[in-house]
């Protein structure tokens, strides 16, 4: 396994629309086991493939709390297959947003249909923190950020906030 770069925005990769997978071989679970080292090591909860610049619609999400006890989950060519009229509002951070946190409106629940870290077809019924990540984790696929539901002011300001990190900043 190793950890792999993680792009943060502003990063035209960012909006690229990811590109489902044909079968889950070595290569992908290879990915996917980056993937999730990468964001534990980040302290993440979810990461999008193209979050390490990867086109692919591949997901890893962990949202156990306890350090001891990881509870990974992998998603592979996710489908959102019914989503709750009921809102719920969470404050959602994303790796490829560092240090910047909204309150977010997404369905309370929802159903994913998936195929799991072997490749097998699952379907997953998520409510409370799990749909709202899931969800958050969904959109990177589409190249959308949590913080496209901010108006265009706070966006710009998130955005603004973020190059001017990036120019003072040295990436080793
Ligand atoms: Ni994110």
């Amino acid at each position: 396994m190793a950890i792999r770069n993680i792009i943060t925005e502003p990063n035209k990769l960012l909006r690229q629309i990811s590109k489902p997978v044909n079968s889950v071989g070595k290569e992908e679970q290879r990915l996917m086991d980056d993937m999730l080292e990468t964001m534990y090591d980040a302290n993440g909860i979810g990461l999008a493939a193209i979050q390490v610049g990867i086109p692919k619609r591949i997901i890893v999400m962990d949202i156990s709390k306890d350090e001891s006890k990881k509870e990974p989950r992998y998603f592979v060519n996710p489908v959102i297959k019914n989503k709750d009229p009921e809102k719920a509002t969470y404050e959602e951070g994303c790796l490829s947003v560092p240090n910047q946190f909204a309150e977010i409106d997404r369905p309370s629940k929802c159903e994913v249909e998936y195929l799991d870290y072997d490749g097998e077809k699952k379907l997953l019924k998520a409510d409370g923190l799990l749909a709202t990540c899931i969800q958050h984790e969904m959109d990177h696929l589409e190249g959308i950020l949590f913080i496209d539901y901010l108006s265009k002011l706070k966006r710009s300001m998130i955005i603004k906030k973020l190059s001017k990190l990036k120019s003072t900043s040295v990436e080793a």
